[in-house]
């Protein structure tokens, strides 16, 4: 190609939103995939401070990372503040060396209610508060319709720092911090989870699902030895692109109003 094509070529993927290159080899997601279920079956061991400490030694920043010592660190965390200092100097996610800062969570970490949703965009990544852009706005209206704000609900994300170019994480990437994750859950302890998008859906059930055929309907989902009724629903940006969609979300609204006032009880 001539300058001017890459330069055109360049310009638009700009335009695209694709603000950096990234994975120069190539990945194997079935091997990704296989450590996201892994992941998933560990069991989260509670350890002595200081070991988790010594564990604390660098991991080369690769897709093929190792959870340990992100359990090690989550696992010795034994409230939302020291999880997230521990997060803040866990260097084994590549995702970590692009972003601006760690986007840990956002309102009443003693609501009721927790939302997940997928991983932070461009201006969380620069506010580092989860949903703060266009779909935090939406997110903020689903709330309202139920009378909720954020201060009666916690907000975080399956991976808490930025995929360069606002890309969905990968299975590896989300592997590598779901420790994080289910120590965030289980320190906030929330009566109800409600997942917003397809990645988060799929991390919080542990397998690939439909979206469309989950939503709107409770199961129980298993961290820690303990068990949480996870509504699925919808991502919000998803509904700024399909808004014609938006009556279920609103739909999966009323039925987590339900749920926090008694009337219809999970199954
Ligand atoms: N989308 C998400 O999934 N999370 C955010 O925090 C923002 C946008």
């Amino acid at each position: 190609m001539t300058d001017l094509e890459w330069a055109a070529l360049l310009e638009w993927y700009a335009a695209a939103g694709v603000d950096l290159g990234v994975g120069d080899h190539p990945v194997d997601r079935f091997a990704a995939q296989a450590a996201l279920q892994q992941a998933r079956a560990r069991p989260v061991q509670p350890i002595a401070p200081a070991e988790a400490a010594a564990s604390h030694a660098p991991v080369a920043p690769d897709a093929e990372a190792s959870p340990v010592e992100a359990q090690a660190l989550a696992a010795a965390a034994d409230t939302l503040e020291a999880l997230e200092a521990a997060m803040n100097g866990f260097d084994g996610s590549p995702l970590k060396q692009r972003a601006t800062q760690l986007v840990f969570g956002d309102g009443n970490s003693e609501g009721r209610v927790m939302l997940i949703g997928e991983a932070p965009g461009r201006e969380e990544d620069l506010q580092g508060k989860p949903f703060v852009g266009r779909s935090g706005q939406l997110l903020d209206r689903m709330l309202a319709a139920i009378g909720l704000d954020r201060t009666q609900v916690y907000i975080a994300n399956t991976v808490p720092w930025r995929p360069p170019g606002n890309r969905t994480p990968t299975p590896a990437e989300i592997a590598l911090c779901l420790p994080f994750l289910f120590r965030q859950i289980t320190l906030a302890a929330p009566e109800f989870i409600v997942s917003l998008g397809g990645p988060s859906a799929n991390t919080l059930i542990g397998q690939p699902v439909s979206i469309t055929r989950v939503r709107g309907q409770w199961r129980r989902i298993e961290i820690a030895g303990k068990t949480y009724p996870l509504l699925p629903t919808f991502h919000p940006a998803f509904l700024l692109r399909q808004p014609a969609q938006k009556g279920l979300a609103w739909r999966d609204m009323l039925t987590l109003r339900r749920a926090l006032d008694g009337t219809d009880i999970p199954v």
